[in-house]
């Protein structure tokens, strides 16, 4: 009998017809994402899930699914899929990571220009039937070329970034878990620890995972330390930023301005007021979304799951010690 698998939701064609290939292929049709209940359902007679990083995959949703043997997860970011329970029962769990960097890393670019140069505001000024004449002092921002970039997180993303703010001329810093020492000369950046990461950069830009130690780590207390001309900038998970804290540091004028691919939660509510400030650039977590980023992904997606259920270690395992496991390694 063919396995099963749950889509989440409508992913590129290509991926479902790869998918359609081996298993039969239940996908959610709708635009927004499957209720729980919806979830139970589909997950219960599935071997495998594919998942998007809307869905919250935990141990109660798993005890309703006695036959998954892989979550394949349509992200590189997986705070989304509790990986220790995944682990625990011997599911396998995969990511898709690289795919999307040089996209994400375009987009953390045109969020932090678009910021500096107050395009959005700009933009609306003139639809808006305001640009009566050329001004000296008409939409001023900031310079971009040689300021000086903050990285929290320099794993691929970051990098990729860091490769674009070199052309920029831009004086970089970094602070990650990880030391990259070998990347340090050939880009020019320099590792520093957090506060002075914050102290010191004009553009404070998130490239790190959503995890115990970056949750909230952009607080009061580090919007603090901020220069009062910087602006932040985040396309990796909403709630590495306190959002409430945000809104507060800019209203007091000890931060310049924000430019926000993700929020928390998402979607970010109408009522928010951060929405209702002139230097606060909301869009919703499009950072991977060029077609041909969102195709590479629904491919490595059916890959791995691919691979998971034919019995093979999938191509971006995020916990190896099943599959070693189920060999009695
Ligand atoms: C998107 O946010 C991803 O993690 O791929
Ligand atoms: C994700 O691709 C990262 O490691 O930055």
């Amino acid at each position: 009998m063919k396995q099963r698998v749950f889509v989440t939701r409508a992913i590129p064609e290509v991926g479902i017809k790869m998918l359609q290939e081996h298993f039969v292929v239940a996908v959610w049709p709708e635009i927004l994402p499957p209720s729980r209940e919806c979830l139970i359902s589909g997950i219960s007679a599935a071997d495998g899930l594919l998942s998007l990083l809307t869905d919250k995959v935990d141990g109660s949703l798993l005890d309703v699914a006695p036959n998954l043997r892989i979550v394949s997860n349509y992200a590189v970011g997986f705070d989304n899929l509790d990986l220790a329970e995944l682990t625990k029962r011997g599911i396998l769990a995969t990511n898709t990571p690289g795919v999307l960097t040089e996209t994400t890393a375009d987009l953390a670019f045109t969020l932090m220009l678009s910021a500096a140069r107050r395009i959005v505001e700009s933009a609306s000024f003139v639809k808006n039937g305001h640009w009566q004449t050329w001004g000296p002092e008409l939409l001023l921002g900031q310079d971009i070329y040689g300021a000086r970039l903050g990285l929290f997180g320099f794993g691929r993303i970051g990098q990729a970034v860091a490769r674009r703010a070199k052309g920029f001329a831009m004086r970089m810093r970094y602070f990650d878990v990880v030391r990259q020492e070998h990347l340090e000369e050939e880009l020019g950046i320099e590792y520093v620890e957090p506060a002075e990461l914050l102290a010191t950069s004009d553009f404070v830009s998130i490239h790190a995972p959503l995890n115990d130690f970056t949750r909230h780590f952009f607080d009061r207390e580090a919007f603090t330390l901020m220069k009062k001309t910087a602006i932040l900038i985040n396309t990796a998970r909403g709630a590495i930023i306190n959002e409430k804290d945000l809104y507060q540091a800019l209203g007091e004028g000890r931060l310049a301005g924000a430019a926000l691919d993700v929020t928390d939660p998402e979607p970010m509510e109408k009522e928010n007021p951060l929405l209702t400030l002139d230097n606060v650039l909301v869009v919703p977590h499009i950072a991977s979304a060029s077609h041909a980023t969102r195709n590479r992904m629904a491919v490595m997606a059916a890959k791995n799951l691919i691979a998971g259920l034919q019995g093979q270690e999938p191509p971006n395992l995020l916990n190896p010690e099943v599959m070693s496991r189920q060999r009695g390694i």
